[in-house]
């Protein structure tokens, strides 16, 4: 087993755990560029050029697009603080950590909060939610558009028209979904998403992608009471983002740049050529998958092509199984969480690491541990292969 060092000189690993995932060169150089101010002409163009490029990955014209300080969880804190007061309802979708955790916000907001939950792998069945919805007469529907925890894409259309019908806003968690599965905010009657750096986009964990649509920032001017969270305030930030540029905090710039880079590498690529080869890597990864006779977790027909999740095979030690995977491999892939800890293994194609290069080696990987440890799979590379031909 080689020596691993993680001090200042990090392993250079194959990141398929459920984010971060692999990060561009360009993208790390441009991190390392000298430093400007947050005032800076030079450096307002770049946030200028940063939103224009968001608008772009989110699909939408909404003029607030801009990047949160801090992570997905930032973002997720960003739209619920700005959007609800004491005493507002809100309908939240449940089926796995992060509907729970946006449950958990909403509620530290004094919001009442309504669940609507399905069973961890499935999708939130959106008659559910239509009930739920003209039932409560919610001011916000929340919904995870891709939950890392489960592999499930939830579809949003019939969530968006209950939502609509009852006059509220429907915000959804994008983390693990933008710039690498297909989200279009405006032609979908988004009106508020958040994501973050660290998935599709390919960049450093520390930013978190935000857009809010023209009901979100007119819920927002109706507003009654002073935003609960001062740092996080959106009637301060957009007029540092755009406006008169007025000073609320100091902007992480260069992990700024980063962001800018790394969206001016899906530019570059092209949104719809990034989204067809997340399709295609995933489509792969699962025919190899299934081929070893192996399980996938998430309902059929709503599987995440950023996230997959794989049951734990009979006989197999889930440690064991990625921490071999990382020390002998390099490669990391992440394990259950909640209700599905030790029954399922999470596996990421996001976006720099979504590859043939990685799916191969994964598979092939993963078939030897498992044959090490007893458990009789067969081999998924030709079914893989196969896959990636088409
Ligand atoms: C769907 C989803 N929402 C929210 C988050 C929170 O993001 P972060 O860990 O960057 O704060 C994550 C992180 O994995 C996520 O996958």
């Amino acid at each position: 087993v080689p020596e691993i060092d993680t001090g200042w000189n990090p392993p250079q690993r194959v990141l398929m755990g459920p984010g971060p995932s692999n990060v561009h060169p360009r993208v790390l150089q441009a991190m390392g560029q000298w430093t400007i101010g947050h005032l800076d002409p030079q450096f307002l163009a770049l946030m200028d050029e940063t939103m224009e490029l968001l608008r772009k990955v989110f699909r939408t014209a909404n003029p607030l697009t801009f990047a949160v300080s801090g992570t997905g969880s930032a973002g997720m804190e960003a739209t619920f603080v700005n959007m609800l007061e004491p005493g507002d309802r809100v309908v939240v979708g449940v089926n796995g950590v992060f509907g729970e955790r946006m449950c958990d916000v909403a509620s530290r907001c004094g919001a009442e909060v309504r669940r609507v939950e399905a069973p961890w792998g499935r999708i939130i069945d959106p008659d559910d939610a239509a009930r739920a919805i003209r039932e409560t007469g919610p001011k916000l529907v929340a919904v995870v558009h891709a939950e890392t925890s489960t592999g499930v894409r939830q579809p949003l259309e019939g969530i968006r028209q209950a939502a609509h019908a009852a006059d509220a806003l429907l915000l959804a968690d994008c983390v693990t979904s933008l710039g690498g599965v297909e989200l279009r905010v405006d032609d979908w009657g988004v009106d508020l998403a958040y994501s973050g750096t660290q998935k599709c986009l390919s960049c450093p964990p520390g930013l978190s992608p935000v857009t809010f649509g023209e009901r979100a920032l007119a819920a927002f001017d109706r507003r009654q009471a002073k935003v609960q969270s001062w740092y996080l305030d959106i009637g301060m930030i957009r007029r540092y983002w755009s406006g008169e540029r007025f000073y609320h905090h100091t902007a992480p710039i260069n992990a700024i740049y980063g962001l800018r880079e790394a969206l001016r590498l899906i530019a570059e690529e092209g949104l719809d050529a990034r989204i067809e080869r997340h399709a295609r890597n995933a489509a792969a990864l699962h025919a190899g998958l299934e081929a070893m006779g192996l399980q996938l977790f998430a309902q059929e027909g709503y599987r995440l092509p950023s996230l997959t999740t794989v049951s734990v095979p009979e006989g197999c030690d889930d440690a064991a199984l990625r921490a071999a995977l990382l020390t002998e491999f390099n490669l990391e892939i992440g394990g259950g969480l909640g209700p599905v800890k030790g029954k399922v293994v999470r596996v990421g194609l996001m976006g720099e690491t979504s590859s043939p290069r990685n799916v191969l080696y994964f598979l092939s990987c993963l078939g030897r541990i498992l044959k090490r440890q007893g458990v009789r799979v067969g081999s998924g590379l030709e079914a893989a292969q196969a896959a990636l031909e088409v």
